[in-house]
């Protein structure tokens, strides 16, 4: 941080951040930390020049790089945030912990929970932040979900079903699970606030081979709720829909809608289970409420929440810890397929030594 040190020994004023990778995601990055109060974007860095020109156009007074090197040797650079392919993230985010810098690394948080857990050792030893972006964390719509699933509102969770398909992006280093399982990996993980105990899964590459572009996934919760996660870069429309179905009622959040969350207070009852074999279900089907939830962008809000962290020392509500759990989660599916669909153990979370 510029400006002078407070009584903290901590330097108060504007918060210097450089921003690595410029592809589809990152100019994101550099929008939303462009409109935030005391920082300073002190780097934008990509190794495509071309790629690299398009951004400074639009952002000439910050210094751009094709060198990742120029921002590890700023000794003023208090923090990197990372959005470059899964299979960089590692050693550009232990780079940037190793020379002191504060890191926020898009998802997932490391292309292994091996490597994930290196990063958390060095971000710990060093007293940085090391920061996941599981943007969905941040959404309106997720948390005003949260909030209902929080109060008890829908009862017990009986099971979530969710949809992530639209045409493309194919990725050329991961699957479509270590792309867009991140989101409902973290969303699952953040609403019930439980990690699975057991995944089993299906995917096929349908267009590169040995790249799965569609995936059908199931989890199992402890606490009985169980998800079907749907995703694929293959589908002729966009769908962003999820179905939460509780005892009491039940949700559908559909993110691509302007009423992204309707919540139906619908259900089926069973009066007397002793007497099964009689047993009448009284189905009800009543109001359909849609909650007015927030028109704040989520990245605006994350990256708000990252520049907190650096602040005050807060952990961010994208914690390193829930992005871990979340690459354990698609190494889970990768374990499940390795054993053609098999039921597999989801790695319970091991202390950091
Ligand atoms: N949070 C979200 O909603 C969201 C959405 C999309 C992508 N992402 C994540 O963002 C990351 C990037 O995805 P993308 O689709 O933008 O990828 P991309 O391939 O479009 O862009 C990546 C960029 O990184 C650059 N790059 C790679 N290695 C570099 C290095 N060592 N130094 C400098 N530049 C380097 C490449 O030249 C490229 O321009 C991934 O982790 C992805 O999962 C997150």
């Amino acid at each position: 941080m510029t400006g002078a040190a407070n009584g903290n020994g901590r330097r108060s004023g504007s918060l210097r951040i450089g921003v690595v990778g410029l592809g589809y995601w990152g100019p994101n990055l550099v929008r939303n930390l462009h409109e935030l109060e005391d920082v300073e974007i002190a780097w934008i860095c990509d190794r495509r020049p071309d790629v690299l020109a398009g951004v400074h156009r639009r952002y000439p007074a910050i210094a751009a790089t094709t060198s990742y090197e120029d921002l590890l040797a700023d000794d003023s650079l208090d923090a990197i945030a990372i959005a470059t392919p899964v299979s960089t993230h590692f050693d550009l985010a232990a780079a940037a912990l190793d020379a002191g810098k504060h890191v926020f690394v898009e998802k997932p948080l490391a292309a292994s929970s091996a490597e994930g857990i290196e990063l958390m050792r060095r971000a710990r030893d060093r007293r940085l932040v090391l920061m996941p972006g599981h943007t969905f964390l941040y959404s309106p719509p997720v948390n005003a979900i949260r909030s209902l699933l929080q109060a008890g509102e829908l009862g017990d969770v009986y099971f979530i079903s969710t949809s992530r398909v639209n045409l493309g992006l194919h990725q050329s280093d991961v699957s479509v699970t270590w792309d867009l399982g991140p989101h409902d990996f973290s969303i699952l993980r953040y609403w019930l606030d439980e990690t699975p105990t057991h995944v089993s899964a299906l995917t096929r590459s349908c267009v590169i081979p040995g790249t799965p572009d569609v995936a059908f996934i199931n989890l199992e919760f402890p606490s009985g709720t169980v998800a079907h996660v749907e995703l694929s870069w293959l589908a002729p429309s966009k769908l962003r829909r999820t179905t939460v179905v509780g005892s009491q009622k039940m949700i559908v959040y559909d993110d691509t809608s302007n009423e992204p969350v309707r919540v139906f207070d619908s259900g089926v009852d069973l009066p007397n289970p002793e007497t099964f074999g009689e047993y009448k279900l009284s189905y009800r089907t009543g109001d359909i409420v849609s909650p007015q939830v927030g028109a704040a962008e989520p990245l605006f809000l994350e990256m708000q929440d990252f520049c907190t962290a650096i602040r005050e020392g807060s952990t961010p509500r994208s914690s390193a810890a829930l992005g871990l759990e979340v690459v354990r989660m698609v190494e889970a599916v990768d374990g499940s397929l390795e054993e053609n669909g098999a039921r597999v153990e989801v790695a319970s979370p091991a202390a950091l030594a």
